[in-house]
């Protein structure tokens, strides 16, 4: 299961890239304009620090499928390595994945609400598709439930797309797409800091420590033997 973190944000980048076995970066335009950086090298710079096997996503801004391809094929060209482009699942939106994938440009079909919006944007060719989850929950929907029927839906019909489950508020949220079998989430760094975070690890840690040092003294903080 692939972990993606949805910021554009270099900084928080590094650092979760540094500290996690993270797959990718997501970002979306409101992510983009938060930086206050020029596009196209920012994008760059992410790709600088998680190097061009990881996953890049970056969304396309065009309304008519036409502008799309074209935005796209300019993205993966400026782009090397591992990108995807993000696709809105509009009606224009699915013609541009049929023709990207007729390109051999990667696609992750974003926006999804419906389990049907899903399997049309995987039958069109897309790789990748992001349902909502804390989107759809906010709209008294069940999000959790939209990844899950996304699932057997793929594996039903034998459609060779992956669920990359995205924006989530909670771990709680993480954890129930984890085991419903979603192949990947995408999640702002605060949330994937979370899903490590426990007081009682740490207080049991802080004790480990204290046991140690009464024992073999304040200043032994190593295994390592100082000479
Ligand atoms: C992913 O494709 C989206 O950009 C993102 O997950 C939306 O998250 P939000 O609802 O927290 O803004």
């Amino acid at each position: 299961m692939e972990i993606l973190i949805d910021s554009a944000n270099l900084e928080s980048i590094r650092e979760l890239n540094d500290l996690y076995p993270i797959d990718g970066v997501t970002t979306n335009p409101t992510i983009v304009v938060k930086e206050k950086r020029t596009f196209l090298p920012l994008l760059k710079e992410i790709q600088s620090i998680i190097g061009e096997e990881k996953m890049l996503f970056a969304q396309v801004l065009g309304e008519q499928a036409e502008d799309m391809v074209k935005e796209a094929s300019y993205l993966n060209e400026e782009i090397n390595g591992n990108f995807y482009v993000k696709i809105p699942v509009t009606d224009e939106g699915i013609k541009a994945i049929k023709l990207l994938k007729l390109q051999g440009i990667k696609t992750l079909a974003t926006t999804i609400y419906t389990p049907l919006q899903a399997f049309i944007a995987a039958k069109a060719g897309a790789e990748y598709v992001a349902p909502y989850v804390n989107r759809i929950d906010n709209l008294a929907g069940n999000g959790v439930q939209v990844v899950s029927d996304i699932i057997k839906i793929f594996e039903h019909h034998h459609l060779p797309c992956k669920v990359l489950a995205a924006s989530f508020k909670n771990t709680q949220q993480v954890h129930h797409v984890c085991l419903e079998g979603a192949h990947g989430v995408t999640a702002a760094p605060e949330i994937i800091k979370s899903f490590t975070a426990h007081p009682s690890t740490e207080t049991n840690v802080r004790q480990f420590m204290n046991e140690w040092k009464s024992f073999y003294g304040e200043s032994s903080n190593s295994i390592i033997k100082k000479n």
